[in-house]
């Protein structure tokens, strides 16, 4: 009996040292995906502050600008590195018509931005405005076409003006609007959340809609993305990709949009700046739902496309709060703290550890609209600590995944558990880059890399952190969340330890 005691004293105690073993196996000797740089993708829609006073002022604005473009936030972004950026909309985009955009100012209509607010939309930032404003950050534009209000010859007009150099009245209009040579655009969505407010549709009727647009959609490399489903709706996906049948040749992209909502309710959300554990820990385990989603819909997704031609494009991702009090509901304004950065650095881990099917994501939205990475007021602007882990996760784009398996200890609040550590990591020019976050708010972790295989002689670190999770940035204060120089020992025999303090995202680079 005393026997039988000891061994399961001693099985219990093993399995729970296990447990405590945090334990991150890199395998260097397996090919992971190219990771495309659009994952680090944004998005910009005509809503609230998004475009007008946060990217665009006019060239006449006592505000420092170029060319009408906020100079702070130009050279923000470009530091940052913007690898994709999705315009108009989102809902704006289906009530979008182009040509209200282009020529001169004083001549464009004005319309009611219906979605949002209700403002007036003077149409002053238009396709030359957006498309320059890609080249000026150096970023790759991605035009979402109007299908829930527009027709399918303004969209093949549009494709026409914005990318033919052929002579035609559309480039001819192009030019005497001022650009002579044609942009470079390759991503094109058809339609946005056309379940919703893009038209509420079917997905058996969309998919037919979408395959009269795409076939007008036309041009040398172009990637059209589809619209995918919202979360877990699986339906949409299985009926749209049924609608696809025989002509999945016509889709290079399906999106897929997904809010964490702390509460999960679309009532009272919750707030971004006054929360505790507890909206806390629901805010993370409603982000980690992602990865749950992207393998389903990816799972259906391949059925119907046996070849896996159709990527995945988390098209619209992030947090989303109560409006700021005082701000206007339809501007979507809210403040951004220690929680989204360990939002941005879960999400796109993750997407970086599907990067055989993910091609792209983008963040909603960049500049003063949901989880962005920039905040203005007037002449001040905040860095976000969101922008602060998509400046540290910049070595990913278009680096190689190296394939990984993670062993973590439990980050436990009230009985529910998530894993306390995740992680992703790529290799570029011989250089490891291992992104990491420490979910749990109360202690720091102690994680062991492997990496076998891998002469590796030095390393190096960065951090974001903060003394609270609910830290954050603000206008006129100095930085609570920034991103900082992180020790990390000497990698010995294909390992290295890393202490990750709590609820903190850390970079560990390791140089041959
Ligand atoms: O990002 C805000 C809105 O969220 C977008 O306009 C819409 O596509 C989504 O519902």
């Amino acid at each position: 009996m005393k026997t039988y005691f000891l061994s399961f004293f001693l099985l219990v105690a093993t399995l729970s040292w296990l447990n405590a073993q945090n334990t991150l196996y890199l395998h260097l000797d397996e090919e992971g995906a190219k990771i495309n740089k659009e994952i680090y993708g944004h998005f910009s829609e005509h809503l609230g502050t998004c475009i007008y006073e946060g990217i665009y002022v006019g060239e006449d604005s006592d505000i420092p600008n170029i060319d009408g473009y906020r100079t702070d936030v130009v050279e923000a972004l470009k530091e940052m590195k913007v690898a994709v950026l999705r315009w108009p909309g989102g809902c704006f985009a289906d009530t979008y018509h182009w040509k209200d955009g282009i020529g001169p100012k004083e001549e464009r209509p004005s319309i009611v931005n219906v979605h949002w607010g209700g403002v007036t939309e003077d149409n002053s930032f238009g396709t030359h405005e957006f498309l320059n404003f890609c080249e000026l950050i150096g970023t790759e534009p991605y035009l979402s076409i109007n299908v829930g209000s527009g027709t399918v010859r303004e969209a093949a007009e549009w494709v026409e003006y914005v990318t033919s150099s052929n002579e035609s009245p559309m480039t001819e209009l192009r030019k005497k609007n001022g650009r002579e040579d044609p942009w470079d655009v390759k991503f094109w969505g058809i339609g946005n959340e056309t379940w919703g407010c893009g038209g509420d549709m079917r997905p058996e009727y969309y998919a037919d809609v979408y395959r009269q647009f795409a076939g007008y959609v036309r041009g040398r490399g172009f990637q059209k993305i589809a619209v995918g489903p919202s979360g877990s709706d699986y339906n949409w996906t299985e009926k749209f990709m049924q609608g696809m049948s025989g002509k999945t040749h016509l889709a290079q992209g399906l999106s897929l949009h997904y809010y964490t909502l702390p509460t999960g309710n679309w009532g009272a959300k919750g707030s971004s700046t006054d929360f505790g554990e507890e909206m806390y820990f629901k805010t993370i385990r409603n982000t980690l739902n992602v990865e749950e989603y992207i393998v389903n819909h990816i799972k259906i997704m391949d059925q119907y496309d046996r070849r896996k031609q159709i990527m995945l494009a988390v098209d619209e991702w992030g947090t989303w709060y109560d409006p700021l009090p005082g701000s206007n509901p339809g501007f979507l304004q809210q403040q951004n703290s220690m929680r989204d950065a360990m939002v941005a650095g879960s999400n796109l881990n993750i997407f970086n550890n599907h990067a055989d099917r993910v091609s792209m994501a983008n963040i909603a939205q960049i500049v003063n609209v949901l989880q962005s990475v920039i905040l203005t007021k007037k002449e001040q602007m905040v860095l976000t600590p969101t922008y602060y882990i998509f400046k540290m996760y910049n070595v990913h784009q278009d680096a190689q995944l190296v394939p990984s398996s993670i062993a973590s200890e439990k980050y436990t609040y009230e009985g529910e558990s998530i894993p306390a550590i995740n992680a992703s990591s790529s290799i570029k020019d011989g250089v490891l880059s291992i992104t990491l976050c420490n979910l749990n708010p109360n202690k720091s972790v102690s994680i062991d890399c492997n990496f076998p295989g891998g002469e590796f002689k030095s390393a190096t670190g960065k951090i974001v952190t903060s003394e609270n999770i609910n830290d954050y940035n603000d206008f006129g204060q100095n930085e609570k969340v920034t991103m900082s120089d992180f020790k990390v020992g000497k990698p010995s025999k294909g390992k290295l330890n890393v202490e990750i303090p709590a609820h903190s995202v850390v970079l560990v680079q390791l140089m041959p």
